[in-house]
C-alpha cells in the first residue's frame, strides 16, 4: 500500500497563492514567509520558534548550544538513529535507558540508573504522538542533578500533556517536518523553547553563524552551519499549520474506532491528547498497517552492536503493531467501516 498525502484543491491554492508572494518578494530564504511561519508555530505551541533544515539539525543545533562535548547524554534506543547520532555529531557519549511498555518512551526509573558524572544531558522522545507519561518526573529529577533536559518531539505535533505542548518541559524541542511526520513539508524542523535567547542563538546558528547588527557582520558562532529554510518551504508550513487542526480531528475521529476494537494497545489519561502520529497496539496480527514505530533492526543499540539489557525496549519492538493512521489512509483504498478487517 502506497502513501498517500492528500494535499486537497483548496489547500494547494492556498500554497501556489503564498508562492506567488514569495516570488513577489525580493527575498526566497530567510525572509517573510519563515517569520510569519514561525510566529505562527510559536503562537500554536506557546513557546519561541526558529525554523530549521529538518528536525536532526534541531536536536543538533540544542546540543551543540549546551555543548555535551566528552559528556554523556541519556538517550532511549527506542527511537530514531538520528536523535543517537545527534549527540554523536555534536561530541557527546550516547547513554542508552530502557522504554516503558506503557508508552513506549523513555523509563524515569531506568534513567536514575544510567546517570554518571558525566551525565550532561536527558534527551526525552515523545514517541508516536503522545507526550512521554512520565515527562514531568523527569524534567523534576533533571532539575534537582542540574541535567539539562532535551525533548524530541520529531512525532509530537498536537500532543498535549495537561493543555502543555512538546518541549515545555524541557530546555528545548526539535519538531520534523519529514515528508511521513504529522504535520508533513517533504523537509523541515522548529527548534522551540522558553529560552528567548537560545532561540535567537539558533537563528545565527542556521545561518553559518553570522550575525548582521546596524549593517556591521560579524561572526560570533563558529560551529554555525547553513542548517536554513527556505521561503517557499516556509510558505508550505504556513498551509500545514493550518490544516493541522483538520488533520488531527481526522486521526483523532479514526482513533476513537480503533479504540472500540483494540483493548491492549497505549492508554491514555484523560489529561492527555494524542497527535496520533502511529496508533499503537501489540500483540494482534494486523492485515493492514502502517509499520511500527521501532522494530528491532531500528533500535539504535541493535545499530551499534552494543549489549545493554534494554529489556522493555526489546520486548516493545517485538510486540508492537500499527494499524494505519496517516492522513490519506482512505485515499489509499481503505474504508472506516471496514476497520475490523484490519484485523487477521
Ligand atoms: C524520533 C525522531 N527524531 C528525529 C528525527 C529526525 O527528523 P528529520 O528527518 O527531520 O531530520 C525523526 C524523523 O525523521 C524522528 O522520528
Amino acid at each position: 500500500m502506497g502513501m498517500v498525502l492528500p494535499f486537497d484543491v483548496a489547500a494547494r491554492k492556498r500554497y501556489y497563492a503564498l508562492l506567488d508572494e514569495v516570488f513577489d518578494a525580493s527575498f526566497w530564504s530567510d525572509g517573510p514567509k519563515l517569520k510569519q511561519f514561525e510566529e505562527s508555530f510559536s503562537v500554536y505551541c506557546g513557546l519561541h520558534a526558529k525554523g530549521i533544515s529538518n528536525g536532526g539539525v534541531g536536536l543538533l543545533s540544542i546540543l551543540d548550544y549546551i555543548n555535551i562535548k566528552g559528556m554523556d547524554v541519556v538517550v532511549p534506543s527506542n527511537t530514531f538513529w538520528a536523535t543517537a547520532q545527534a549527540v554523536k555529531k555534536a561530541g557527546g557519549t550516547v547513554v542508552y535507558a530502557d522504554c516503558n511498555k506503557e508508552d513506549l518512551c523513555l523509563s524515569y526509573t531506568d534513567l536514575q540508573k544510567r546517570i554518571t558524572p558525566k551525565t550532561k544531558a536527558v534527551i526525552v522522545v515523545h514517541i508516536g504522538g503522545h507526550i512521554a507519561f512520565e515527562i514531568e518526573k523527569i524534567a523534576a529529577f533533571c532539575k534537582s542533578k542540574k541535567i539539562i533536559l532535551v525533548e524530541d518531539c520529531a512525532h509530537a505535533h498536537g500532543a498535549e500533556l495537561n493543555g502543555k505542548m512538546g518541549g515545555s518541559w524541557g530546555f528545548a524541542g526539535a519538531y520534523s517536518f519529514y515528508a511521513t511526520k504529522t504535520m508533513p513539508m517533504g523537509e523541515g524542523g522548529m527548534v522551540v523553547s522558553t529560552d528567548k535567547g537560545f532561540i535567537d542563538w539558533v537563528g545565527k546558528y542556521r545561518n553559518y553563524g553570522k550575525e548582521v547588527v546596524d549593517g556591521k557582520v560579524t561572526y560570533p558562532i563558529l560551529d554555525g552551519f547553513n542548517y536554513r529554510m527556505n521561503e517557499f518551504t516556509a510558505a508550505l508550513g504556513i498551509v500545514q499549520l493550518e490544516r493541522l487542526p483538520a488533520i488531527l480531528e481526522w486521526k483523532r475521529e479514526l482513533a476513537a474506532k480503533y479504540d472500540a476494537i483494540f483493548n491492549r494497545r497505549v492508554v491514555f489519561s484523560p489529561n492527555m491528547k494524542s497527535g496520533y502520529y502511529k496508533y499503537i497496539t501489540f500483540d494482534y496480527k494486523l492485515k493492514e498497517k502502517s509499520g511500527g514505530v521501532y522494530g528491532m533492526s531500528d533500535l539504535c543499540h541493535v545499530i551499534e552492536g552494543r549489549k545493554e539489557e534494554l529489556p522493555n525496549t526489546m520486548w516493545v519492538a517485538e510486540h508492537h503493531q500499527c494499524p494505519p493512521i496517516f492522513h490519506g489512509w482512505e485515499k489509499a483504498g481503505l474504508k472506516i467501516s471496514e476497520l475490523s478487517k484490519t484485523l487477521l
